[in-house]
């Protein structure tokens, strides 16, 4: 066999060999070393070439001819494994090291009407079913409203009972933020004529200090009914009639004797505890009765400040807190937790 014939046959063999350990590659990390073994510098492919430098002349063109296509061949075989391997391994990789970065459902939260809210509204509904219309005012108010029309003159000292806000506005606290509903009284009279049926929803301010019972801020509803022959007698009656609409008519009301410049006689009033139905628990310190708000005859110089004739009208008005009825008819044992604008707390109710 000539020299030339011999490294021919190499190179085919070297071809084959090649061919197959490529395809024999199972990662891309062995066919790296595949390629460097029968591609790289130091292959036997290489050793046949330098070796066509001991072939004669004429026959040197046949084995340069083996060799370039035992490596067109292997080029062949290694760039076909190649993408085989490469297309696993992106695949592997996708499987494996996947991120999932889709988005959960969002869960939907709805809203919730806040107790104070829906005793607000039940309130609304109970003096409208009476015959009541709703009125509003507003919450920073003009001292001529919070107490001087309300028969509190300056300097009178049921004015330091209020604990009042004042608002750095005009004269020296002569504007503030109300400190009760009953201004509403004084403007509804003032811009219409009895017969006057109305109740005033509100917020009210007072410089109290937070705890179990007093908020800063809190909620009121006032009531107000000028007539001609209207006693005290409806007012009692009225009031009756809206604890019985709330909370049963198994729940009795209290009326004390009590003071307030706007009304003569005042009352405050009481309801038979709710929880141990009038037995003595906590709720009610073991007296059987949960105070509610305060009440009476509007006093003649309240008409008289806003115009209305006290020998031909009279009225009662009332007031109590729609907090306090919240935490009752809901059990909130402290005060504070009407305020925290925490959902979860709102959902129970
Ligand atoms: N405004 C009074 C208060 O806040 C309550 C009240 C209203 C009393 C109406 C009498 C009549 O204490």
């Amino acid at each position: 066999m000539t020299v030339a014939n011999d490294l021919v046959e190499r190179a085919e063999s070297v071809a084959r060999e090649g061919a197959d350990a490529f395809s024999r590659a199972a990662a891309l990390d062995d066919l790296a070393d595949a390629e460097r073994r029968f591609l790289g510098k130091s292959s036997a492919l290489n050793e046949i070439r330098e070796a066509i430098k001991s072939v004669e002349g004429s026959e040197r063109a046949l084995v340069g001819k083996a060799v370039s296509g035992a490596r067109a061949e292997l080029e062949a075989a290694y760039a076909a494994r190649l993408e085989v391997l490469e297309a696993q391994a992106a695949t592997l990789s996708a499987t494996r090291d996947r991120l999932d970065l889709t988005l959960g459902p969002r869960e939907y939260v709805r809203g919730h009407l806040h107790p104070v809210t829906r005793i607000w509204r039940e309130l609304e509904d109970v003096f409208v079913g009476l015959g009541y219309k709703v009125a509003e005012g507003p919450e920073v108010e003009l001292d001529w409203y919070n107490f001087e029309a309300l028969n509190f003159p300056p300097g009178h000292p049921a004015r330091a009972m209020q604990d009042t806000l004042y608002v750095r506005l005009g004269a020296r606290e002569s504007v503030m933020l109300r400190t009760h509903t009953s201004p509403v009284q004084v403007r509804t009279m003032e811009s219409q004529p009895p017969p006057i049926y109305v109740v005033a929803p509100g917020r009210a301010f007072r410089r109290d200090t937070l705890d179990a019972r007093h908020s800063p801020v809190f909620h009121q509803i006032e009531g107000l009914a000028v007539d001609e022959g209207i006693t005290l007698g409806d007012l009692l009656g009225t009031i009756e009639a809206f604890i019985h609409a709330l909370f049963g008519s198994d729940i009795e009301a209290r009326f004390l004797p009590s003071f307030f410049p706007f009304t003569e006689p005042s009352v405050e009033f009481a309801m038979s505890c709710v929880f141990c139905r009038g037995a003595g628990c906590t709720v009610c310190s073991r007296t059987g009765w949960v105070e509610l708000g305060g009440a009476g005859m509007v006093d003649p110089n309240v008409f008289t400040a806003v115009g209305i004739d006290p020998e031909v009208y009279t009225g009662f008005a009332f007031g109590f807190g729609i907090d306090r009825v919240a935490q009752l008819l809901y059990g909130v044992d402290h005060i504070k937790n009407l305020w925290d604008g925490d959902v979860r707390f709102a959902r129970q109710f």
